[in-house]
């Protein structure tokens, strides 16, 4: 019998595939077949924090144009406030307590932020729910030109979740930063218990015959996840912390790749709207079947056997430009 567990955030995961953050997780029904494939863990559909602000200047909006409310009731708004963020909350909260009751699998609660403002008290009630743990999709959006420091503005909002929360804390980043490898050091020592390496951002494009700008395509490619087995392999025996790859996992090949990096876990979504929960258990059959192909009777037996350390050239990983005796080509 194959040893397919894994430690993750400090959760014993009975094999590493997690179901990432999309709508494939947003409802109980969905969850349960997860869990009945095989998933290990699933993290939920995002809260985003623009979404619940947004839905507030809304409400503000309205509410001054009635003049008589404003004026008779000021404290109208701060009722809208407590109404609003009860309602969007209670749904989320719902669903985790649902999820607790009728799956065993972990329940990663996520949160989709920009800064560390006053959505921060409401990670307090994912862990009251429930939750497993909490994971934050972090999206600093690159093109914003006001933000001066990106790094500074994640560790302030890891510090003040931190503070908040009792239960395991991931992040998770886009793999856009300066320095990327510092980053990801410097991120797993904050006290975090882990880091999903990488969120895959939004694709715009472009179509040549309308000259419209168009959304480009939802699903990842299946050999997308190069970047995150690369900064995995360079730093999997450096972090601090738990690692989790995310994005282009559509193989067991791509999923045993991950894990010989140092990948405590994998996050799936692609594949599986493009295949369906049972290609979960392709997944996990693929990855059986080598391991026994291999000699490997449980997973810790080859996390990291190809890690920047423990492979014989390191330079594939650290490289980043092509030389002719590298590329074996003219
Ligand atoms: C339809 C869809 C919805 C998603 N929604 C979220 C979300 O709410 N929060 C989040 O952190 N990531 C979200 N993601 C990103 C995924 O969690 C994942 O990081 C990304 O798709 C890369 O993994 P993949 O290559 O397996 O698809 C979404 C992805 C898709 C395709």
């Amino acid at each position: 019998m194959m040893d397919l567990t894994s430690n993750y955030l400090g959760l014993n995961l009975k094999n590493p595939l997690i179901i990432g953050s999309s709508g494939l997780t947003s409802s109980i029904s969905e969850i349960k077949k997860l869990e009945k494939f095989g998933a290990a863990a699933v993290v939920l559909k995002s809260i985003f924090e623009e979404e619940i602000v947004n839905e507030i200047e809304h409400q503000h909006q309205e509410a001054e144009k009635n003049t008589f409310i404003y004026n008779q009731y000021s404290e109208t708004f701060d009722y809208l406030d407590l109404h609003l963020k009860e309602e969007r909350l209670n749904e989320y909260i719902q669903l985790i307590k649902s999820a607790k009751k009728e799956v065993l699998i972990p329940i990663i609660a996520s949160i989709n932020c920009i800064s560390n403002a006053e959505w921060v008290g409401f990670a307090k009630r994912l862990q009251e729910a429930g939750a497993d743990a909490l994971e934050l999709n972090i999206s600093l959006n690159p093109i914003d030109l006001k933000t001066i420091d990106f790094e500074l503005t994640i560790k302030q909002i890891i510090q003040k979740v931190l503070a908040q929360l009792t239960i395991p804390v991931a992040i998770k980043i886009n793999n856009n930063f300066t320095h990327m490898a510092k980053t990801i050091l410097e991120l797993s020592e904050t006290g975090i218990s882990g880091l999903v390496l990488f969120n895959r951002a939004y694709t715009p494009n472009i179509n040549i015959h309308t000259l419209e700008a168009v959304q480009g395509k939802t699903f990842s490619s299946p050999d997308s996840y190069v970047e995150s087995m690369r900064y995995i392999a360079l730093l999997s025996d450096q972090v601090k912390c738990s690692l989790a790859a995310s994005t282009g996992i559509h193989t067991s090949e791509t999923l045993i790749k991950q894990i010989l990096a140092g990948a405590d876990a994998v996050q799936v979504v692609s594949s599986i709207y493009e295949n369906g929960a049972e290609h979960i258990g392709t997944l996990l059959n693929g990855l059986e079947k080598w391991m026994e192909e291999k000699g490997f009777s449980s997973v810790e037996q080859f996390k990291g056997k190809a890690s920047s350390k423990n492979v014989g050239n390191p330079a594939v990983f650290e490289r980043i430009q092509f030389m002719k005796h590298f590329a074996g080509i003219n």
